[in-house]
């Protein structure tokens, strides 16, 4: 029997892949996948042991039987739950500590391995919309749709400060935010093993201009289109 569809939404940070991508698996009915929370997860596991960030031999012993769970909230713009070896790590994930590390370890050999085992294995039978980096081009390459959403760096970081600016954190300088944003875009673009890049049969979205809702209308016409 086929497998249902996958959707594989990839891009650099601060497009709006998470936002939108909740809210078309919410109105597609599929599951949804946030594969940046894994390496985040990770990653502060790694950083809440004693082990260097660079110590790629202990990192791929730490994490051979690491366990990760994802669920989705009810309500539909709430963050993927995340638990890593039974710890609740929802909030930890997105401190600026661990978006400052998370693409050192992210370019890591065992990690990737690791994570995209368990990616291709929650996908087996399709039904996902899958977000991340390498999603089109490595972890479903045979994905029916595959969008790649993209945006000015000035835009992403401002709709970044925004964000954090909405939390409370009115501390953040937007020019240091852009310059941030973009060190992890070229770190996770010039990694040697699965970088971040556009697959050859992916839509390219640029969303400077575009609002939220637009961009959910876009894809969702989109996967009409393909199913
Ligand atoms: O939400 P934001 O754009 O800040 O980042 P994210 O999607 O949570 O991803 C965090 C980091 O994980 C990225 O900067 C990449 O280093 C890594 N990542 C990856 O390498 N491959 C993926 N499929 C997803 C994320
Ligand atoms: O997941 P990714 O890092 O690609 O981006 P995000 O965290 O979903 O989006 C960053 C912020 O940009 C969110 O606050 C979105 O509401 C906002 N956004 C926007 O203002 N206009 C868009 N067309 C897309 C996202």
């Amino acid at each position: 029997q086929k497998r249902q569809p996958i959707v594989a939404i990839d891009g650099p940070a601060g497009a709006g892949k998470s936002t939108v991508t909740r809210r078309v698996a919410h109105e597609l009915g599929l599951l949804y996948l946030d594969t940046g929370a894994m390496y985040r997860a990770v990653t502060w596991l790694v950083m809440n042991s004693d082990l260097a960030l660079d110590d790629e031999g202990a990192i791929a012993l730490l994490i051979k039987d690491v366990e990760i769970q994802l669920t989705s909230p009810n309500a539909v713009d709430l963050p993927t739950v995340v638990h890593i070896d039974d710890k609740e790590v929802t909030t930890a994930i997105r401190t600026p500590e661990v978006t400052a590390n998370v693409s050192a370890i992210a370019a890591q050999a065992a990690v990737r391995g690791k994570l995209v085992q368990m990616q291709q294995q929650w996908g087996e039978k399709g039904g996902i919309i899958a977000e991340g980096r390498d999603i089109g081009t490595n972890v479903f390459p045979n994905a029916e749709l595959k969008v790649f959403m993209t945006a000015s760096v000035e835009e992403r970081a401002r709709r970044r400060w925004q964000d954090l600016q909405n939390q409370g954190r009115d501390d953040i300088d937007l020019q240091q935010l852009a310059q941030d944003i973009q060190r992890r875009d070229e770190l996770d673009s010039n990694r040697a093993i699965a970088p971040l890049k556009k697959a050859d049969d992916a839509i390219e979205l640029i969303t400077d201009d575009l609002t939220i809702d637009e961009v959910i209308a876009k894809i969702i016409e989109l996967y009409q289109q393909t199913i």
